[in-house]
């Protein structure tokens, strides 16, 4: 009895070590989980200008909310990567449930380690760290007419074409065109 009690304390702790080491695995590496207002994803795809049949990647897919409006309301094919085990797995169960899950592509992997050449659209919200360490990879392997949004963060040293902040209260969100 006193050994199946200390077998079910040891999975537990094991089991959040692994799901809180990899929320700050993220962090380190990008940014920590923080998720977007819907109204917010909206003006991101907007701003992207985001047209049937493309593809949208969303570098840190979080909860899944960008992969999923651009697939539902814009008819994008979504590629999500996320390295975080809650959100990914609450995205993975988000989008069984939207009905879309064959326009929708998530991916449980680092996205530094992914080739960008196949998106017509990438979201990112990460930190202003990731975003320089991003900038190479964007720079190289992203195609002529991609265009990157990204939510508070600018790419450093790039020039927007696009920046939109309806109001005071309103975070920034930038487009970049290449
Ligand atoms: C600020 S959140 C953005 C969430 C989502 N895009 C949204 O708009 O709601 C950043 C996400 O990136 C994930 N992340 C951080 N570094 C990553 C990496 N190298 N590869 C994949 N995902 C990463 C984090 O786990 C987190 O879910």
């Amino acid at each position: 009895m006193a050994g199946n009690f200390f077998i079910f304390w040891l999975v537990l702790i094991g089991f959040l070590v692994v799901i809180l080491g990899s929320f700050a695995f993220a962090g380190i590496l990008a940014a920590p989980w923080v998720p977007l207002w819907k109204k917010d994803v909206r003006r991101m795809l907007e701003l992207a200008g985001v047209k049937e049949g493309e593809t949208v990647f969303d570098l840190g897919a979080g909860d899944g909310r960008i992969v999923i409006m651009a697939a539902k309301e814009f008819g994008a094919k979504s590629v999500g990567f996320e390295i975080a085990f809650l959100p990914y797995f609450l995205a993975y169960i988000k989008i069984i449930l939207s009905g879309k899950k064959k326009n929708i592509n998530l991916r449980f992997k680092n996205f530094y380690h992914q080739d960008f050449s196949q998106a017509d659209v990438i979201c990112t919200f990460l930190s202003p760290q990731a975003m320089l360490k991003l900038k190479p990879k964007l720079q190289t392997e992203t195609k002529p007419g991609c265009r990157i949004i990204s939510y508070v963060f600018k790419i450093p040293d790039w020039q927007p074409t696009k920046i939109d902040k309806p109001n005071q209260n309103q975070a920034a969100i930038y487009l970049y065109q290449r």
